[in-house]
């Protein structure tokens, strides 16, 4: 098997998923009401990430590949509230179409890092020329605010090979708390925020 081989059955899960998760978005503008998802991106990992991440994992095959790296196939799922977070979170545990195998509150305890983010974990089911294969993907919802701290640490991680200086953490750990603070005072004005949206939604 060669990687094109090996990662079509993610390709194809991620394009369903985003046209599925997408369609929820749709679904709530139809009935003008305030839609919990504000937009979705969907990548499957580059072939050098999971190969780092195999080394790391000391994993060899592509079996193991398949049961040991859950983000393969990775979804994003953006919010403006933290609210709307956990009612995406419901909504997708519901879904027939999927089934969560895991679920990581990364908002509730926060990591270290001072990432936040909610992840699911799910098997998602693929028609191929062969038949059924069931893969694994990895959905993390987040609001804009812990969005935009985390690709900024992302790039950052990326920039110094996950050595971050000690005082660039230390002002990453500030900026997250701030990033949170905002999502806590934008949910105190949340009706308001949705009230002023509809108004513009209807001109
Ligand atoms: P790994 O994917 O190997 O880390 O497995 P894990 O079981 O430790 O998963 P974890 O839930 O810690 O992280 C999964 C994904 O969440 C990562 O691949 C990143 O996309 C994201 N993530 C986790 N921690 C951080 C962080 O500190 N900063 C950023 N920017 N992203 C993070
Ligand atoms: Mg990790």
């Amino acid at each position: 098997m060669n990687w094109d081989a090996f990662l079509a059955p993610y390709a194809q899960a991620v394009e369903e998923l985003k046209v599925k998760l997408r369609g929820i978005r749709k679904q709530f503008g139809l009935e003008s009401s305030h839609s919990p998802i504000e937009f979705v991106t969907g990548r499957v990992k580059p072939v050098k990430s999971i190969l780092e991440k195999a080394e790391l994992k000391q994993v060899t095959s592509f079996e193991q590949i398949e049961n040991e790296i859950q983000d393969i196939a990775g979804l994003r799922i953006v919010c403006q509230f933290v609210d709307d977070i956990y009612q995406v979170a419901e909504m997708i545990r519901e879904r027939n179409d999927l089934t969560i195998i895991a679920e990581k509150d990364y908002i509730k305890k926060n990591k270290d890092s001072g990432y936040r983010s909610y992840h699911q974990i799910i098997e998602y089911p693929v028609e191929t020329i062969h038949g059924k294969k069931i893969i694994l993907a990895e959905i993390q919802i987040r609001t804009l605010a812990m969005n935009f701290w985390a690709i900024n640490e992302h790039s950052l991680n990326y920039k110094y090979k996950g050595r971050i200086p000690v005082e660039i953490k230390s002002r990453l750990k500030r900026a997250a708390e701030a990033a949170f603070k905002l999502d806590e005072e934008m949910s105190k004005i949340k009706k308001e925020i949705q009230e002023a949206q509809r108004i513009f939604h209807h001109k």
